[in-house]
């Protein structure tokens, strides 16, 4: 493997629109700082940055949702994101925003540098535009029915249903989310990035270059990329929330997200020398000193061949990380490209895919309100759960598992019967050590092999198999303890107690080392009981990290276990969660007078089914509808253009009230009313029987 004098690590920026779940956790954090907290032992020059993505549509959508301003919600999740991050033991050298002066001023520079160039491409092509908001609709702006697979919500960059990347033009009956309405095409300028142009490029760096050394998982998402030809993809948008292109016709436009986004690494490395010369640190943690800093420094891990780029991704972000970022990179000419990109796959809970949209989610800050002691707890279960090579899964059950029977039954059971002895035996100082027996140079030999072991699993990724290497050390002092069994010799042979202790006692030293990456809490803990500063990495391995005579600190318990109630609990609190989404808005609406039972007779509903659907001209919220009511065929308006479309309502069993006196609408008479639910997102559901009766079956 390559010897580089530098790293820098990055760390996806996630969207700065909401909390953001463990499996973000698992996808890129917690690997990239177990990595990063390793190369830091390892005494390596190695700078680790992320921070919030604020920009995009996300942003103004979530506004939208939360009744507030972009800048409201960027403030809000910033703070919250970034804090969970730091309670959860991430130690980002810096965690920046995308909002700072100094990005917007690296993001526009980066974009002048490549027009200057000619590296960009400009086309004035059509788009969809939305009359009645007076806006080019963003992607997301749009829906309609995917080509692909039919669903009727597909957006317009991609179908969530069959997962298909679209384009707006792709899509069959489109609709703006905003007002409803059919979407016009309008003639907008924008500058693009001929992906195409540098497929040669790409085909000698990733295809020849790192088929090696990438996961099986990233290479091959490259290959298909690459394999089926690239497209030129706008670098703008017509959008009023974002960095502002910076050219004097580009007015109310803005960088694409994906463009800005990835430069952020670069502005936050700019950022943190930017304070770390001058003394300012209120928002960098610095992990070490970096000595005499100058603001310029930030070139050096990012424009010199001896650093090592990484990327540390979720397998959705993996084109921008892999092809379109080091494209802009490459053809900007100054940058160095990543050497790794350890994108995992995704993690799901409880036997369905994690989504902080649907309630099925444990949120980075839930998991903190409810076990604010444990971090390491979730650490190490998300680690022996990664899903590096395929999706994998959390569930509480193994979470407690984990915790019980690993945490807790191996690794804090060996530390502390190990200083629990020493304690008792030897007035709690390290004993001497005699004469070996075949077990404890056995014991030594494993000692000396395990921490390198676990760090070449490291060096390539391997995180899981790391995991279980650091498991496999503490497995190595139960094991040797319950072999030498030193609690049954102490009257006969305390000499031969004294060795089998410090043996012990180095491989409990050897544990405060290598478990740091992985678990930093207890780590600290561990060296806080042995009374000694934290060793490197490039000290694991010994069996004389103790000295004889030292006088270790005070003992307590590293994990503690936890009971099945708690888990019951969390799943029930999960499940309700779910539920919750959906019956916010029904409990805070307050019941209406009462009314007799002959009041409700006077109700004609029935069962009825939707022969025809369509659209009303001139409105956004009318489908005009032709049902069958079992007595007659009838018309009626009902204004759910924006929840359904003509095609989902044709065939649907929908329940009406039927002798609703008509009522005309913009010259239609609608002859009845359609019973429909409002979830706690304002969409409208309507009313089915749990099963097909026959049109004009009476509802009582
Ligand atoms: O997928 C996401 O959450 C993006 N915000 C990740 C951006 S990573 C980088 F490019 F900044
Ligand atoms: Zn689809």
């Amino acid at each position: 493997m390559k010897e580089f004098k530098r790293y820098t690590v990055t760390a996806a920026l996630p969207y700065a629109n909401g909390p953001k779940h463990i499996g973000h956790l698992a996808g890129a954090y917690i690997p990239a700082d177990v990595y990063v907290r390793y190369l830091r032992s390892m005494g390596k020059d190695v700078l680790f940055v992320s921070g919030s993505d604020e920009h995009g549509t996300a942003i103004p959508n979530q506004a939208l949702k939360e009744k507030t301003t972009s800048r409201a919600i960027i403030d809000k999740y910033h703070v919250q994101i970034r804090d969970c991050f730091r309670k959860l033991g991430i130690a980002f050298d810096i965690y920046h925003r995308t909002s700072e002066p100094i990005h917007h001023e690296t993001s526009q520079e980066i974009f002048l540098n490549m027009f200057n160039k000619g590296l960009l491409d400009e086309e004035i092509s059509e788009q969809y535009y939305d009359d009645e908001a007076k806006a080019f609709l963003a992607d997301r702006y749009i829906v309609g029915t995917c080509p692909r697979c039919g669903h009727t919500n597909a957006y317009g960059d991609q179908c969530e249903k069959c997962g298909s990347t679209l384009s707006p033009r792709e899509l069959i009956n489109p609709r703006s989310t905003l007002t409803g309405n059919v979407p016009a095409l309008r003639e907008t300028k924008h500058w693009y990035l001929p992906l195409e142009k540098y497929e040669h490029w790409l085909q000698e760096w990733i295809l020849k270059g790192h088929a090696k050394d990438w996961k099986v998982n990233v290479y091959g998402q490259c290959k298909s990329w690459i394999d089926a030809g690239l497209q030129s993809r706008a670098m703008t948008r017509d959008l009023d929330w974002g960095i502002k292109v910076p050219l004097p016709e580009a007015e109310g436009k803005v960088l694409y997200v994906w463009f800005d986004a990835p430069i952020g690494y670069i502005s936050a490395t700019r950022a943190f020398f930017r304070e770390v010369s001058l003394g300012k640190l209120e928002f960098a943690q610095p992990q070490r000193s970096f000595g005499l800093v100058q603001p310029e420094d930030w070139k050096k891990y990012w424009q010199d061949k001896e650093t090592k780029l990484v990327h540390f991704i979720g397998k959705d972000n993996i084109v921008f990380h892999c092809i379109i970022f080091p494209i802009m990179l490459h053809a900007h000419g100054d940058y160095i490209v990543p050497d790794n990109v350890p994108a995992n796959e995704f993690m799901n809970l409880e036997g369905d895919k994690m989504s902080t949209s649907r309630g099925w989610s444990i949120e980075m800050h839930e998991y903190l309100e409810d076990f604010p002691d444990k971090p390491d707890v979730l650490r190490y279960c998300l680690l022996a759960n990664l899903p590096e090579t395929k999706d994998s899964e959390f569930t509480w059950k193994d979470f407690q598992s984990r915790n019980n029977n690993e945490l807790v039954a191996i690794l804090g059971n060996f530390v502390n019967r190990a200083l629990v002895l020493t304690q008792k035996y030897f007035d709690n100082k390290v004993p001497h050590r005699s004469t070996l027996d075949t077990i404890d140079i056995k014991a030594i030999e494993v000692l000396r092999v395990l921490p390198s072991r676990i760090a070449q699993s490291l060096e390539y990724f391997h995180f899981r198999e790391a995991t279980a290497g650091l498991l496999d050390l503490a497995r190595l002092g139960n094991k040797y303890l319950a072999d030498t069994e030193p609690w049954k010799l102490i009257k006969s042979d305390p000499v031969r107690v004294g060795t089998i202790l410090n043996l012990a006692l180095q491989i409990v030293a050897n544990l405060g080392i290598v478990a740091e990456p992985f678990l930093p809490f207890s780590a600290k803990k561990i060296n806080e009981m042995l009374n000694r500063k934290p060793e490197t990495w490039i000290d694991a391995g010994s069996d004389v990290l103790m000295a004889e005579g030292h006088a270790l600190g005070v003992s307590s318990l590293l994990f503690e276990k936890i009971e099945d109630g708690v888990i019951v609990q969390q799943l029930e609190k999960l499940h309700n969660k779910k539920l919750g989404i959906e019956t916010e808005v029904y409990s805070s609406m307050p019941l209406k007078d009462e009314i007799t039972f002959d009041d409700f007779a006077k109700l004609d509903i029935r069962v009825g089914n939707v022969l025809k659907a369509e659209k009303m001209e001139k409105s956004s919220k009318l489908l005009k509808l032709i049902v069958d009511t079992g007595v007659d065929h009838r018309t009626i308006l009902s204004g759910i253009a924006q929840h359904y479309t003509p095609e989902e309502m044709v065939g649907k069993q929908v329940t009406l009230i039927a002798n609703l006196k008509p009522r005309k609408m913009m010259g239609i008479e609608s002859q009845g009313m359609i019973l429909m639910a409002e979830d706690a997102k304002g969409k409208l559901k309507f009313l089915q029987p749990s099963d097909i009766v026959s049109p004009g079956a009476v509802v009582s």
